[in-house]
């Protein structure tokens, strides 16, 4: 293990941590406006579920393997004796969903900041028009990323980890002050009663995988994240309670900006499938509605969103970056730079997508019957959708099947001892998980995969 790697320095910091990355656009903007396009109540009941059976045996298992092996993505990969298929699939291939991925991600971050500033100065009169300004947009997005870089080349347990502990508890506190303000807003039960009566007609196969994705996507599942920040966790800290309090967090965050955003909705008379633009053209109204003291909460409430995307952005640059600083010996500072200089060029055509540039804006991919048109939205269903559900699939067959799975249980036992010990009937919760990885978990996302797929 090289000497430069470090190490979390304890439990709420590496808690915070992994939370901090998988808490962030995936939950306040990408899981309100895909309930909203999948039909309320319904879709949130099946998101819960697949967090619960599926996303949580992926956690224990990425996060063991990491802390297994002590290295990157690739390394993981390698070192426990993957041949090139399962390095590709499994691994490579999450090393550039991480990297596309921040590409993207940034641009919406950047918009965050744009709304932070428009708070006090109101330059934003509508999001279509500021989306469309390249003079804004790339600004703001080349000023996200540098805050990224800065964060990530203060190291583990200096730079990610006080950065997370600090900001994660600010934003639950926002996010509550803001839910309490749509709850009580008139018209405001139409939403939740949306939000939280399913209606289980509307289930269907496009609806599971999208919030198989979404739960993938929000709970850093597939990424390679829990792998590399598994990598710097000490071996007697408890596997199986951290990824609980992880899940658990980012359900809840999840939740509530659901029932921060769709009580509101309702109230102001806004169309609830309406898509990415959704959380941006609600959440200021909210703000406005205010009787006092909006532009307080809208700026702190924009920052927050920043925060949360910053958090995630981070551990984006950490994948990539921590292969190249363990597999080819380069230095943190390096690696940081390098990562989030590229994934700024890369995300430009993202940031032109939204109506500077005629080109990016209007072309169009159609994936499996689904037609996905400007370059942001066809970054987002390949590496944000498809490719996340591949990559959880490739790692889960890897350690069920190729593998000794017995020894990733065994790494989760260490610190967490309850987990060999028989629960009911002489059945242990390893024994559960073991069956969860090599059968339920690849059965269903397997059959989801087939299913968009279009071959069953
Ligand atoms: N889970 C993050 C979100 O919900 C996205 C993310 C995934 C960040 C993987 C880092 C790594 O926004």
């Amino acid at each position: 293990m090289s000497a430069n790697r470090g190490q979390f320095g304890s439990k709420f910091g590496f808690i915070m941590a992994a939370a901090g990355s998988a808490v962030g656009l995936g939950n306040i903007w990408r899981f309100p406006y895909v309930v909203g396009q999948n039909g309320g109540g319904a879709f949130v009941f099946v998101y819960i579920v697949c967090v619960v059976l599926i996303g949580l045996p992926l956690i224990y298992n990425e996060v063991a393997l990491g802390r297994m092996t002590a290295r990157n993505t690739v390394g993981a990969f390698k070192s426990t004796g993957a041949n090139k298929f399962w390095i590709y699939t499994g691994a490579v291939l999450a090393l550039c969903v991480s990297f596309f991925v921040l590409s993207y991600y940034g641009v919406i971050a950047g918009w965050t900041i744009g709304y932070i500033i428009s708070e006090f100065t109101d330059f934003i009169s509508n999001f279509e028009t500021f989306r469309s300004s390249p003079g804004y947009v790339i600004p703001f997005f080349a000023v996200f990323m540098l805050a990224s870089v800065a964060i990530v080349l203060g190291g583990i347990s200096g730079g990610i980890e006080k950065a997370s502990k600090i900001l994660m508890p600010v934003l639950f506190v926002l996010l509550f002050a803001v839910m309490f303000r749509s709850l009580t807003l008139d018209g405001a039960m139409e939403g939740v009663k949306y939000y939280l009566t399913p209606d289980f007609t509307k289930i269907n196969g496009r609806v599971i995988l999208s919030a198989l994705g979404q739960a993938f996507f929000s709970l850093s599942v597939g990424w390679g994240i829990l792998i590399t920040y598994g990598s710097y966790l000490p071996k007697d800290q408890n596997i199986v309670s951290s990824g609980a309090w992880i899940g658990v967090m980012d359900t809840a965050v999840a939740f509530f900006s659901g029932l921060m955003i769709f009580p509101a909705v309702f109230a102001f008379g806004k169309n609830p499938s309406e898509g990415t633009a959704l959380v941006f053209n609600v959440l200021p109204e909210i703000f406005n509605s205010l009787p006092a003291g909006g532009q307080i909460v809208g700026a702190s409430f924009f920052l927050l969103l920043c925060v949360a995307a910053l958090t995630s952005s981070i551990s984006m640059i950490e994948v990539p970056g921590s292969y190249l600083i363990d597999e080819k010996k380069w230095n943190r500072k390096k690696a940081s730079w390098v990562v989030g200089i590229l994934a700024f060029l890369v995300g430009i055509p993202s940031a032109l997508s939204g109506g500077s540039s005629e080109f990016f804006t209007s072309m169009s991919l159609n994936l499996f019957g689904e037609t996905k048109t400007g370059f942001l939205d066809i970054m987002d269903a390949l590496f944000g959708g498809l490719f996340i559900v591949i990559v959880a699939l490739m790692t889960c067959l890897y350690t069920g099947w190729v593998i000794n799975i017995k020894t990733v249980s065994n790494e989760i036992e260490q610190g967490s001892l309850f987990f060999s010990r028989p629960l009911v009937a002489g059945i242990t919760p390893a024994q559960i998980w073991i069956f969860f990885i090599r059968f339920v978990c690849p059965l269903v996302i397997g059959l989801v995969l087939l299913s968009t797929v279009g071959i069953i």
